[in-house]
């Protein structure tokens, strides 16, 4: 399997995103980014991707159902040949037709320790309960929202007086670290298996 070509949807600032694009350019990740897709247009992440010149597309989702949206994107996702998706806060539930389409193929990170406080403001949950340690984790979608076999965790410790902003801040450093990883082992395991 020479197939290690990464397809990246993202929503927002796409600071994972560039975290997984500088392990590929330091050599640490042995992966091609093939495209960055964006259901917003003005995506911070999309104009990023596009300074670094690789294929950047908006896929509005404005108006669409669910099941609509998520055809269109396993057409514009099949373009593009990838051998995994990686959702980079790409904040839209995925329907079936996503997750059929592309079964165990689709990778998440969620700013928490699964299955601890999953959905929207995971780090404001994880105040709000006084958990000690969150973290977050980097997981196969599948049809639940946050659910689905996780990869890789790692743990961040929460500390007196932490508000939702430091605690974000610290657990994204340790998702900036995890989510190359993770890819890593199942570009490597899907290789070892011999096929995409
Ligand atoms: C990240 O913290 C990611 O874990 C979270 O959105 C942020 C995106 O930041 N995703 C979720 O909450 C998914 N349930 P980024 O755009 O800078 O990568």
């Amino acid at each position: 399997m020479d197939n290690r070509r990464l397809a990246i949807l993202l929503s927002g600032r796409g600071s994972n995103f560039i975290a997984i694009h500088e392990a590929i350019q330091r050599g640490d990740l042995k992966a091609t980014i093939c495209c960055v897709i964006s259901n917003i247009g003005e995506a911070a992440g999309l104009r990023r991707a596009r300074e670094f010149g690789l294929k950047a597309e908006c896929l509005p989702s404005k108006g669409l159902d669910r099941e609509d949206y998520d055809g269109q994107l396993v057409a514009k996702l099949r373009e593009y040949d990838p051998a995994l998706i990686c959702l980079a806060g790409f904040m839209r539930i995925l329907s079936p037709v996503m997750i059929r389409a592309f079964p165990s193929r689709i990778l998440n990170i969620h700013p928490a320790l699964l299955p601890s406080f999953p959905g929207l403001h995971a780090q404001r949950q994880a105040l709000q309960h006084g958990v000690k340690v969150s973290g977050c984790t980097v997981h196969f979608a599948d049809e639940g929202v946050d659910t689905g076999p996780i990869i890789l965790q790692r743990a961040v410790e929460v500390l007196e007086g932490d508000d939702e902003g430091t605690l974000s801040a610290r657990i994204l450093e340790q998702e900036h670290q995890a989510y190359w990883r993770a890819i890593a082992l199942v570009l490597d395991t899907m290789q070892d298996n011999g096929g995409a």
